[in-house]
């Protein structure tokens, strides 16, 4: 596995690739690997010739008081753990060779952004957008993976490759959870052991939505919502943040469950540590 630092790197010999008309498939994340990322690079795998991993802990993403400066890092686990799944390059530039003290521009994705995930962190999408339109453009992948686990943010990015042009194809790549059914996340790290307990209270308010519907029960949101609710705030430790039962297309609150629809939510535990999940409505 290759290891580069900077974009000049990175083209050289992602240019080789292109002239040997290798395909190229681009995993972008932020390290501390899990199951979650893993699966990610298989996937990538399966689907081009070439994987490039980014491990870039995005600084623009994160907004005033979240947790930046202690975001959990593991280079030389990430880097074995890559190498070991057979990763062609791992891409780590330093905060100061991705955005240059210049840089003025920013992508924003009207409509999708401002609820949800976006609703109290007004910069954390277009943070996202940013660096991904940045990652296409200096990797100029063929595919590019993300996970459902971050429903709200692989639908911006479908937005804005449609939007832009992009001729990169996105794959979707499902969910990947602990036995027990809490989402794999490198923010799962911060969770003691009473709190990882507490914590799969969200993913048990999603299924218990989920089963309610497949089993041909409720269908009002705001019924089906409001049990959920009770069943977070059960644990003294959970705050919900958001809970809403959205269309997949626009991620606007439906009033029912019709068809492709999510219940998405995301909590804070002991107000310290925010988790997301969410669920597909339908089989
Ligand atoms: P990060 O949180 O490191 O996640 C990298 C990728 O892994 C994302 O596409 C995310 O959806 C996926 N992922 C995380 N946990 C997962 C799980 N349990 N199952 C399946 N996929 C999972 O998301 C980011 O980084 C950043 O916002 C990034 C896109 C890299 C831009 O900075």
């Amino acid at each position: 596995m290759i290891i580069v630092d900077s974009v000049a790197a990175l083209r050289k010999r992602t240019a080789t690739w292109r002239r040997e008309e290798q395909s190229i498939a681009l995993v972008p994340t932020m390290g501390y690997f899990h199951e979650g990322h893993l699966c990610l690079m298989k996937r990538a795998a399966v689907l081009a010739d070439r994987v490039v991993v980014s491990l870039f802990v995005n600084p623009t993403q994160f907004g005033q008081g979240e947790d930046l400066d202690v975001y959990p890092r593991d280079f030389e686990g990430d880097c074995s753990k890559a190498r070991e799944l057979g990763v062609d390059m791992l891409f780590c530039p330093a905060r100061d060779k991705m955005y240059n003290p210049a840089h003025r521009t920013e992508i924003k994705v009207a409509g999708l952004t401002e609820r949800l995930c976006g609703a109290d962190r007004p910069v954390h999408f277009t943070g996202v957008a940013t660096v991904v339109v940045k990652l296409f453009n200096i990797v100029r992948p063929d595919y590019a993976c993300f996970g459902e686990k971050d429903f709200q943010q692989l639908r911006v990015i479908r937005q804005l490759v449609d939007d832009l042009n992009f001729d990169i194809s996105i794959e979707a790549v499902p969910i990947v959870r602990e036995p027990d059914g809490l989402a794999m996340s490198s923010r799962n790290a911060y969770l003691k052991d009473n709190e990882r307990e507490a914590a799969l209270v969200l993913y048990k308010s999603l299924n218990m939505i989920r089963e309610q519907v497949l089993r041909g029960g409720e269908r009002v949101s705001r019924i089906l919502l409001e049990q959920a609710r009770q069943l977070i705030e059960s644990r003294s430790e959970c705050e919900v943040d958001y809970l809403e039962i959205v269309d997949e297309l626009n991620l606007v609150a439906q009033p029912s469950v019709g068809e492709a629809c999510r219940a998405v939510g995301a909590i804070r535990v002991n107000g310290r540590i925010r988790l997301i999940d969410n669920m597909a409505l339908y089989t």
